[in-house]
């Protein structure tokens, strides 16, 4: 059973072609051509944090390509009093096409799998964020950049979405430069591996500059993730020299393009004058993520 556990989960065709099938099914349905590929699947998607973009871009998938969704807070699943995930799985699978699941430990998803006999897609968990980054590199590839030749930057924390970006990295075979404060590194083993099978340089500094130096795309994200609000106020001081501001993005190529994959906090991790400015992708992006699950939806539910 094929699932989306995390991105190392593709083979790098299989995430290449995810992204130009996206490609291809924005141009076909906003051109009216209708799309029945998943007609008669249904689509579970349980979620133990909000969402705007994953949750309804998910759902909007799914219908424009004919499928039903049925949306589960954990709150309305017997999960919430106790019952095993393994259960829930392998009764869930009697039901439905496929699982997208949000959860907080990358443990969850991967019990899901083991005991699902439908495809599991991560929508995201403490550790990875999938799909946001192959909807990321689609928002690239369609300003016409060659996905392996990108200097990609990463400010910030080292979180879900700096995890997912160093998998992509030995997927897409681009270059990757983070800036993480002490303390606040990406997942060891993820960067271990990313080092160790990634083509191209991948690096780890305390300098925002160094990290924003020619680069293509500069991407950041929250300082404090869903779970851990009791932290804000530390990362808050933390974080203060990681904002990806007016300053730091004249280090960059004046091309850059910048990126966040939403919800953003303004004048924290990156100011209003950037999200809003000309370089940024942020809108394009969060209607990407639409498309990317489209075709993640019907490579992984309508075999
Ligand atoms: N980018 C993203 O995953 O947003 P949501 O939390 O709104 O799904
Ligand atoms: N790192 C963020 C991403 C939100 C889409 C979080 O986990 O809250």
């Amino acid at each position: 059973m094929k699932h989306i556990r995390r991105l190392l989960d593709l083979e790098p065709e299989e995430a290449r072609s995810l992204i130009a099938e996206a490609l291809e099914l924005k141009k076909r349905l906003k051109a009216g051509i209708p799309q029945h590929s998943l007609a008669g699947k249904i689509l579970a998607l349980i979620f133990e944090k909000p969402s705007t973009r994953t949750r309804v871009s998910f759902e909007a998938a799914m219908m424009k390509l004919g499928g039903q969704t049925i949306f589960l807070s954990s709150r309305d699943l017997q999960l919430a009093r106790g019952e095993p995930l393994k259960d829930t799985a392998r009764v869930l699978s009697r039901y439905v096409d496929g699982l997208v699941v949000r959860t907080f430990g990358q443990e969850v998803v991967e019990e899901l799998a083991a005991y699902a006999s439908v495809p599991v897609i991560n929508g995201l968990s403490d550790k990875f964020h999938p799909c946001q980054v192959l909807s990321d590199l689609m928002t690239i590839a369609e300003t016409g950049r060659n996905l392996e030749k990108i200097k990609v930057a990463w400010i910030g924390d080292g979180n879900n979405m700096a995890n997912s970006w160093l998998e992509a990295a030995v997927l897409f075979g681009f270059e990757l430069r983070l800036a993480c404060p002490e303390g606040y590194d990406p997942d060891p083993e993820v960067l271990s591996q990313a080092r160790a099978h990634a083509s191209k340089r991948v690096i780890l500094t305390r300098d925002p500059v160094e990290a924003v130096k020619g680069a293509d795309v500069i991407n950041t994200d929250v300082w404090a993730s869903m779970g851990q609000e009791e932290e804000a106020e530390k990362r808050r001081e933390v974080f203060a020299p990681y904002q990806v501001n007016r300053k730091l993005l004249k280090q960059a190529s004046p091309e850059a393009i910048v990126r966040h994959c939403l919800p953003a906090h303004r004048g924290e991790e990156i100011t209003e004058e950037v999200l809003e400015g000309p370089q940024s992708v942020v809108w394009e992006q969060s209607e990407n993520k639409m498309w990317l699950h489209a075709a993640v939806l019907k490579y992984l539910l309508a075999r």
